[in-house]
């Protein structure tokens, strides 16, 4: 049998075969039709019929850097050239170049790192080391939450993505905590009256569970809707964990590489963590690498300990070298100050937006990371769609939003009932207007469902 070259495969030929051979991830197989993307550079990237659009939550929420930044892609290409792998058993120069790197940039305190391949590898990573150094089992983690599509990874994950799995996707030790959800709190208290009651509740279920090893949490919680913590809430969570000797894992897979203002979400309460698992912007996603950090107290229990973990790909070449180029070229370009700026430029704008459309409940970030919350009625703060209608495949208002947005060249991501604002950290400000110019037109769909 004979097979057609790729390159001289039509654009159509290429969309059917991608859905008629691959699944694709988190829905429905019936009715994907998968945009055929052929290039990428700096805020944009183009279809097959020459069309851009201005990437406007950097897809995944990962290319911090833009697209095709020449310095990392200069990396990737020496490394092929020098070396492009090794056992993770091997001693590398892009791997100790890039540990004695992540020590300028990464919280102060973490010291040893164990390198995967996803942020979903880097949590379960996390999960084992936990368990194995504390000696116990348990997890708590927070409901708004992702932390991977694995089994302990998606067992920590309290959105519906974990629901078709359970119970086995459930059934590792894991217990959900309220999240911290000032927008809409889950035990209806109201910040600063509540003194953060959601972190205290966490130490009332520690006391009463025993054997938990460690809580999991995103700093600012990313899909599940840009969840900014009150500044006290991190710190308290700290002393509740070293009061009763439970870990603090703290999943920065989103929330890390400049995205938040910082380098890392922590960074604005000055809270270390046990361990940080990150991924996404460590390479701007050129490569996958996933990486989990712990402090000396846990790395030298393994000194004497059996460490139980391992990949093939573990610290390969391929994903190290890219990251230090991502991280010098972060310095040079000087994009943890920008995040900030140009996050406040976007977040004034989006703010402004709430204004003239009736949809919208609540617009809430952090530096180049946002969300605009479309709900039907702004007193109720009632969403647009929910979690069951999500996982039923129902058409969701914030997915028309999306596709309007697509049809105008701009991508923003959807979920649930809000949209994920978070462009490249390069971006610049006449790229902003016009993504928010798309916007604001295509939220006229949302404001249609808004109750009279
Ligand atoms: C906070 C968080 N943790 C973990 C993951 C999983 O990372 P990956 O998709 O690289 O496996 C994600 C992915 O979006 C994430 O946002």
């Amino acid at each position: 049998m004979s097979t057609v070259p790729l390159q001289q495969l039509s654009s159509q030929e290429v969309v059917d075969t991608t859905r008629q051979f691959n699944f694709g991830t988190w829905r429905y197989q019936k009715g994907w039709s998968p945009l055929h993307v052929v290039d990428a550079e700096g805020c944009h990237f183009t279809d097959s019929s020459g069309k851009r659009y201005l990437d406007f939550s950097s897809q995944l929420m990962c290319v911090n850097l833009g697209h095709k930044n020449p310095a990392v892609i200069e990396a990737i290409i020496n490394q092929a050239r020098t070396l492009p792998y090794s056992a993770p058993g091997y001693a590398t120069t892009a791997r100790a170049e890039l540990s004695q790197l992540l020590l300028e940039v990464i919280p102060k305190g973490l010291v040893k790192f164990f390198f995967a391949t996803s942020g979903t590898e880097a949590n379960e990573a996390a999960i084992k080391i936990a368990r194995m150094f504390t000696g116990k089992s348990k997890i708590i983690a927070r409901y708004r939450s992702y932390h991977g599509s694995t089994m302990a990874s998606i067992a920590a994950t309290g959105d519906p993505r974990r629901w078709p799995v359970e119970p086995g996707g459930k059934g590792q030790g894991v217990i959900f905590a309220p999240e911290v959800n000032c927008y809409r709190c889950p035990i209806r208290h109201e910040y600063p009256g509540c003194d953060i009651a959601c972190a205290d509740y966490l130490e009332h279920m520690i006391e009463n569970e025993s054997d938990v090893a460690a809580v999991i949490a995103e700093p600012v919680v990313g899909t599940n809707g840009v969840l900014v913590p009150p500044p006290e809430y991190f710190p308290r969570l700290r002393k509740i964990c070293d009061r009763h000797n439970v870990l603090l894992i703290a999943d920065e897979v989103m929330s890390g590489w400049g995205r938040t203002g910082e380098w890392f979400a922590v960074d604005h309460w000055n809270v270390l963590p046990d361990i940080l698992v990150t991924a996404k912007g460590i390479t701007s996603a050129y490569v996958p690498l996933g990486l989990c950090a712990t402090t000396a107290r846990i790395a030298s229990f393994f000194d004497d300990h059996y460490f139980a973990h391992g990949h093939t790909y573990e610290a390969h070449p391929m994903t190290l070298a890219p990251a230090i180029a991502t991280i010098h070229e972060m310095q040079r370009l000087n994009l943890i100050e920008r995040s900030r700026v140009m996050g406040q430029y976007l977040g004034d704008k989006l703010k402004a937006l709430a204004q003239a459309h009736a949809s919208i409940g609540d617009v809430r970030g952090l530096g180049m990371f946002w969300a605009v919350d479309l709900v039907k009625n702004r007193k109720t703060k009632e969403p647009l769609n929910t979690m069951p209608e999500k996982l039923a495949g129902k058409p969701l208002v914030v997915d028309q939003v999306a596709a309007e947005l697509m049809k105008a060249g701009v991508l923003v991501q959807s979920w649930i009932s809000h949209l994920v604002v978070a462009p490249p950290l390069i971006i610049e400000k006449d790229e902003i207007d016009s993504g928010i110019v798309a916007l604001d037109r295509a939220l006229a769909i949302a404001d249609r469902h808004v109750e009279a």
